[in-house]
Parts: structure tokens; sequence; C-alpha cells
């Protein structure tokens, strides 16, 4: 650890990273080629290019550290591609800048206080990189002796003689380092590094020097140099985890298994304090740096007049990530107030956000997502099954018609067809509009009108009661 009682955990990292993506499984980056210019179709991306070309922008801004206390609003209208844009942002960012994302209407369904829950948004998107210096046993296996108690007592010790190519050493092993030794399933000619804090052994790979003793040995099997020098070395590890990581794991009432659960309660201020004292201390001793990263808010637009000054001041903030908040609502009500204001947006956070428009898509556009998508799902579609099935997705929605990729391969299914034909789909577009799921549907893409400038006075449907 960076020296402290403070804990923080390299390794939960990567569990607690779960990403609500399916619908946008495809996206893998922007597809923008070096000069920032989008590529017609590439990373699951397709057309929408100022959009995409707008967000390179951005993210070459975040990459140099020039757009703190600033955000981005995604503007357009349902199903183009605003969600989509920035999960292709989260992909281009790499796993080194924490990227959180929730729907504003998360706030006001999880069991704390909103800002408690704007709080917990806003760590997750604030990594430290945390650099440590550890000292590791590397080196060659030359011989693993595991002794075998006569006793018949469990508790098992041996001895493990290592090597580089300038010496050699025999180290006792106790019960804890036999049973990491097994577990990695060590074996005499394995270059491996143990971590001399933690006792974790890590498997580098097997010596060139038995590349040639056993032929048995799989093609997945990586060979590596013996390595030279001193078998201790001192090493320097670099791991990124979000100060929320850091808030729960330190958090007496609740501890990791919370992460894993995703079920982390309110987290007391004190612990908060606490934390952000050592990573400030850590930072001017030289062994953490802060990286802001990206907090997503999709559907910003239900987020109430207390959540948006949550979030001015918050950016304010000198450890502000990045926010992206994006919205299908043209003017339209603040909620919790009488006011309107364009997306739902009070002015004075408007004006901290640069704003990016998407525009509904064209029928060839429409075709190359969901042929993409097909794919995706590993659905087999005929021609003219797809020529139908962009119509219909140019008629209602895209997200409509990606939903019928999936229903309509399950009809083929049921009649033993390799392949989706015209006949599948528009029983899929059927059974759609009868059923609940139609309704539920029709109920979403309500929405679509929205952009229309309703009479004044009209709410446009925040889903509640006028206040004023
Ligand atoms: N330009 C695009 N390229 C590839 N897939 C897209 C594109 N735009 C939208 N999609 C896909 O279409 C579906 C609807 O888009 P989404 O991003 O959810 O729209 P929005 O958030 O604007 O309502 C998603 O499955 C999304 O991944
Ligand atoms: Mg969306």
């Amino acid at each position: 650890m960076a020296g402290s009682n403070v804990r923080v955990a390299a390794e939960i990292k990567d569990l607690t990273r779960i990403e609500r993506i399916g619908a946008h499984s495809h996206i893998r980056g922007l597809g923008l080629d070096d000069a920032l210019e989008a590529r017609k179709v590439s990373q699951g991306m397709v057309g929408q290019k100022e959009a995409r070309k707008a967000a390179g922008v951005i993210l070459t801004m975040i990459r140099e550290g020039r757009i703190a206390g600033r955000g981005v609003l995604l503007a357009g209208q349902p199903g183009t591609g605003k969600t989509a844009i920035a999960m292709g942002m989260a992909k281009a960012l790499g796993d080194a800048t924490p990227f959180a994302m929730m729907a504003a209407s998360e706030i006001f369904s999880l069991e704390m206080s909103k800002t408690e829950a704007l709080t917990q948004a806003f760590r997750k998107a604030i990594g430290v990189r945390i650099k440590e210096e550890t000292e590791v046993i590397e080196g060659e296996v030359v011989e693993i002796e595991i002794d075998r108690p006569a006793t018949g007592s469990v508790a098992k010790t041996g001895k493990l003689t290592m090597k580089t190519t300038e010496m050699e050493t025999i180290y006792d092993l106790g019960v804890k380092m036999v049973e990491a030794l097994q577990k990695e399933k060590v074996q005499a000619g394995d270059v491996i590094a143990i971590d001399k804090a933690s006792g974790k052994v890590t498997r580098l790979g097997r010596s060139f020097a038995r590349s040639r003793d056993y032929d048995a040995m799989g093609p997945t099997t990586k060979f590596v140099q013996c390595p030279e020098g001193e078998l201790q070395k001192r090493k320097e590890v670099v791991h990124v985890v979000t100060l929320h990581e850091i808030d729960v794991i330190n958090s007496r009432t609740q501890g990791f298994l919370a992460l894993f659960a995703g079920d982390t309660g309110e987290i007391r201020a004190e612990v908060r304090e606490q934390i952000d004292a050592k990573v400030a201390e850590w930072r001017e001793e030289g062994k953490a740096d802060i990286v802001p990263g990206v907090l997503f808010i999709d559907e910003v637009h239900m987020l109430d007049i207390e959540c948006f000054s949550f979030l001015n001041r918050a950016l304010e903030n000198e450890l502000a990530p990045i926010l992206v908040v994006a919205t299908n609502r043209g003017i339209t009500r603040i909620r919790g107030t009488a006011y309107r204001s364009p997306h739902g947006i009070p002015i004075d956070l408007l004006d901290r956000l640069l704003i990016i428009s998407t525009s509904p898509y064209e029928e060839p556009e429409l075709r190359t997502i969901l042929d993409i998508r097909c794919e995706e799902e590993d659905v087999e579609m005929a021609d003219d099954a797809k020529e139908l099935l962009t119509k219909i997705g140019a008629e209602t929605s895209l997200r409509y018609a990606i939903h019928l990729i999936t229903a309509a391969s399950l009809i083929a299914t049921r009649r033993k067809a390799a392949t989706v034909e015209v006949e599948d789909v528009s029983k899929a577009y059927q059974l759609f509009i009868d059923v609940r799921r139609s309704t539920q549907f029709l109920i979403e893409y309500q929405d679509q009108y929205m952009f229309n400038e309703l009479p004044e006075g009209v709410d446009q449907g925040n889903g509640e009661a006028m206040e004023a």
C-alpha cells in the first residue's frame, strides 16, 4: 500500500466497473482517424459524423487536461446515438481513465439522498493513480520441495530454489507460500515474481532454457528469458482506483463486499474527509496523482433543481471530473421549479456545457447499424428482411427496429429456419404492436414528440404533476 492506514485495492477494480451496455455492446470507440475525422463506419459507429468528431475533440481536451470545470451536453432526438457516443468516448478513453455512468432517474430510486447519490457518482469518476515501490523476488524456479509431514498434519512447508543468470538462492516456504505456489501451479522451469509484502505469486512464463523439455505444452505457453541480476528487486507499480472505491473499502460499516454487491449505502462524511486528506498527502509526497475521469448522466432532464445546483457547485471543485450529460428534451420545465429552460437545464449550468447535437439517421445509416447489430447478436438475416426492418426503423424508431432483431430471430428459430426472413420480421412487428411490450414501447417513445414546441402552460411530460 502507499504507506498508510487508508486501504486501496487494485484487484477488485475490474469487478466493480460493471457497465450497463447490452444495447451498445457493438460500440468499441468513436471510429475516428488520426485527424479526428469520423470514418463512415468504424469501431461499430455509423454516420453521425459531426457529433462523433466533436466528441473526439472533447476527448483530446480531456486527455490534455484542458476541460476542467466544464462539461458536454449531447442533445438530440431519441435513438440518434447520444448514449452510443458517450459509450464510444468511454471506450476510447481506455481503462486508465475512470468513466462512471448513470441515468438521472436513478437518483430518485436509490435508498440514499440525492446529494449522496451524486457525490458517489462524482467520486466514481475521479481516479487516483497510485505509484508504489514494492520488493519482488523475480527469477526462474529451479526446484520446489514440499515436505510431507509424517504426523498427518495438513500444514505444509518446503523449500524453493530460484535463480537468475547470476545467482541462485534457496528460500524456506511457509504454509501460505506453499499454497500460493500450488494455486498458481508453479513448476520448475517457470519464471515467477513474488511480491514480498503480500506474498502474491505471479507466473511470468516458462524459461526459454526449458522450451525443449516438454512437447506437451500448449501453444499458449509464453516463453521468457531467465531474469538477470539480483533475485530481489525494487519495482514501481502503478494502478488507478477511484475515490469511490477507496471510500467504500474504508467505510467501516460496509467494507469490501459492498463493492461487489453494488449496494454501498451512504458513506459518512468523516470517511471521505479522511480519505481526501490522505490522497492530498500522497500527492504531495509524489506517491499519487489525480486522474479526472468522466461522469456521464443520461436523461439529464430528469434531475431536479437541487441536483443541478449540486452539479454547478461540484464542477467548481479542484478535483472535478468532466461532466457529460445527454437529453432528448427541447424547451421544458426544470424539475422542481415553475421555470422553463432549454433541455430542462438551468441556464447557469447550460453556460458551462459545450453542446453537441445529434440528428436523425437516413435509411442507409439505419441499415448499416442494423447490419452491425445482426452481426453482434449472431443473427443471420436475409437481405429483403433487413430492408423491411430498415423501413420499420425509419418509420418507428431505431431502437424499436433493433429490438425486433431478437424477436424475429426467435420466431425464425421456432420454425427451425437458420435465416430470418421477411415473414419473421413482419410477425415480430405484429406481435410487438399487440402485446404489452408494445404499449411499453409507445410510452417510452412518446418522447419523440418532445422536440415540438408545445403551447405555453403544457408541461412536456416529466411524468409528474405541475407544481406551479
Ligand atoms: N451512430 C451509431 N452507430 C452505431 N450504433 C448506433 C449509432 N447510433 C445509435 N446506435 C445504436 O442504436 C441504439 C439507439 O441509440 P442510443 O444511443 O441509445 O440513442 P439515444 O441515446 O440518442 O436515445 C443503440 O443500440 C445504439 O448503440
Ligand atoms: Mg440514450
